[in-house]
């Protein structure tokens, strides 16, 4: 059966988010970012974070920043009892979206090597697999995957990307009007 997609609202981050943002940091990550992370990054121009909200309840975060023409995905998580539900994708999207806006060409982020659903996710998404940094989630000794999707400012993507929301706003309406 297929699963019903939420309505979710996705907005900024606000301060007042950060203790729902953080409940599903740990639910996700062994090593949560301490609250002061957020709060450096909430007031760091060059970046944007962003909240998806369904009713009063958030259920998944993401950020980014731009510098000059290039983005860097710092987080992105689905609180676990609603994944699968194309929350991340949408999350995904709108990231992608506010960097364009921001003018970058490339963006980048990294990924754990056993994270095989983040992966699938982001290569969906044009990332590529460049490179391995060994050890780099001093955590779990983990080596992290860099990923990159290049010139996501040409037409051909924008329009890959264009679609792809076309295409959730499409599943969603039908989902929702049956
Ligand atoms: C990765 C994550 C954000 C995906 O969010 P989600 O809302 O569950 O995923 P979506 O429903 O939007 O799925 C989008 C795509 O992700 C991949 N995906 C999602 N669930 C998957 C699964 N169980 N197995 C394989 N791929 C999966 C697929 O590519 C899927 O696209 P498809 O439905 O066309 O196959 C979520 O699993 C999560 O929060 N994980 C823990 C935190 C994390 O790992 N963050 C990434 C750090 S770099």
């Amino acid at each position: 059966m297929a699963v019903l997609l939420p309505v979710i609202s996705i907005e900024p981050m606000r301060m007042s988010d950060l203790d729902a943002v953080r409940a599903i940091d740990g639910r996700c990550y062994p090593s949560p970012w301490y609250k002061n992370a957020y709060v450096t990054e909430l007031t760091n121009r060059s970046a944007s974070y962003i909240v998806a909200r369904e009713g009063d309840k958030i259920v998944g975060y993401a950020g980014q920043w731009t510098i000059m023409d290039e983005a860097h995905i710092t987080t992105l998580a689905v609180d676990p009892a609603r994944q699968g539900r194309k929350i991340g994708e949408r999350l995904l999207i709108t990231l992608m979206e506010e960097a364009l806006y921001r003018n970058a060409s490339h963006i980048s982020l990294e990924v754990r090597e056993s994270n095989r659903i983040a992966q699938s996710l982001y290569r969906k998404y044009g990332f590529e697999a460049k490179a391995l940094r060994k050890h780099y989630y001093t955590d779990t000794d983990e080596n992290a995957v860099v990923m990159w999707a290049n010139d996501i400012h040409l037409p051909a993507f924008q329009k890959m990307l264009a679609e792809r929301r076309e295409e959730l706003e499409t599943l969603y309406r039908q989902r929702h009007s049956r």
